[in-house]
């Protein structure tokens, strides 16, 4: 009965891409019938950037469609909005307590986006990674799909973790990572030395799971390649690799079977039949999509209860770390 627990969440900061998709939320249903499996739209987590209030809820609400139409059944998996649930902040302040501010310091996504900050650098932004232990820990889960970017967040999540169990005695169960099998870290179609990333400002970088077909097909077009012109799969060639890793994430097939039959197609048609097979993808996704953005009711009713089941087992955990922290039951 009892089966292992799974969690994973994306930020509703922004459009989410196909990187999101491959790396994490296409893998996310793979889980659902063999794990009890929570996914979370991690509002809370978008507030380490500004955000537009408006746009922050409108992206919320496609998120949770989003995750929806990628086959995530409310019947099966607990869907949830983050901000609903406040145990994840009362936990998170316990956590700060076994956190070093010299370890936040030292996590590279911080360094990274500390750096391109050009006013001060919000304590969202430090304090990002007990967040995302808290969201973890609170479920006991067992297992976290995400993409690789998320690795160190993962490490510092079990450093967390057992650090408080040798302090307060064994409470939380240490998380680990899962990987996709193809497309672990997707790049920019622009730049394929930098992640592709829903807060890219040169929009022909990055594909949305909400663009249109024709964007898709031109974004395809301009990808940048190389002068090289013959076809491999190589860390010399590291636009053309990035579009083999997509190519394959989308159809299954393998580098090696890819290599071999656009060997001498060459890259305009390999291009272009790889426009056609996202395009093809994101249709299905958005008709999907365009079902569920357009039933508020029902979106309301499955976030409601989503969040209703969600309190339930964080409250669990919760009231034994209160206790195990000392503080007086209510
Ligand atoms: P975020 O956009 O930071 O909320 O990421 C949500 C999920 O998508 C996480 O599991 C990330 O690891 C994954 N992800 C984000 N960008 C990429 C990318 N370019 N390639 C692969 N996975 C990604
Ligand atoms: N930090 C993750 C990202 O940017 C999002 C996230 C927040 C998350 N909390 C999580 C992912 C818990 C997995 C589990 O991609």
């Amino acid at each position: 009965m009892n089966k292992e627990r799974v969690f994973s969440g994306i930020q509703p900061s922004g459009s989410i891409t196909i990187g999101n998709y491959i790396g994490a939320l296409s893998n996310f249903k793979e889980f659902q019938d063999d794990f009890d499996c929570l996914y979370c739209i991690v509002d809370m987590h978008s507030l380490s950037n500004e955000q537009k209030p408006s746009e922050l809820r409108k992206n919320t609400l496609d998120l949770l469609a989003l995750y929806l139409a990628a086959g995530l059944n409310p019947e099966k998996s607990t869907v949830f909005i983050q901000s609903h649930v406040p145990a994840h902040a009362e936990l998170q302040w316990v956590l700060n307590s076994v956190v070093s501010v010299g370890h936040l310091e030292r996590m590279t996504q911080y360094k990274d986006k500390a750096q391109k900050q050009s006013g001060s650098i919000p304590a969202t932004l430090l304090n990002y990674p007990i967040l995302m232990a808290a969201d973890i820990l609170l479920y006991q889960a067992k297992y976290v799909p995400v993409g690789e970017d998320q690795k160190q967040h993962i490490e510092i999540t079990r450093d967390i973790a057992e650090r408080f169990n040798y302090r307060y005695s064994d409470t939380f169960v240490l998380p680990e990572i899962i990987l996709s099998k193809s497309g672990k870290r997707i790049m920019s179609l622009q730049d394929p030395t930098v992640k592709m990333s829903k807060s890219d400002e040169n929009p022909n970088g990055s594909i949305r799971l909400l663009d249109s077909p024709d964007d898709v097909r031109r974004k395809l077009k301009r990808a940048v390649t190389d002068s090289l012109g013959n076809f491999d799969y190589n860390d010399e060639q590291l636009g053309l690799k990035n579009l083999i890793d997509i190519y394959s994430a989308f159809t299954k097939e393998t580098v090696e079977d890819i290599v071999n039959f656009y060997k001498d197609l060459g890259y305009g048609r390999f291009k272009s039949d790889l426009g056609e097979i996202i395009a093809e993808e994101v249709r299905d996704i958005q008709v999907e999509y365009n079902n569920y953005i357009s039933d508020k009711a029902q979106l309301e009713k499955i976030y409601r209860e989503g969040a209703e089941k969600a309190s339930y087992m964080a409250e669990k955990t919760l009231r034994k770390v209160y206790k195990k922290v000392g503080f007086v039951a209510r």
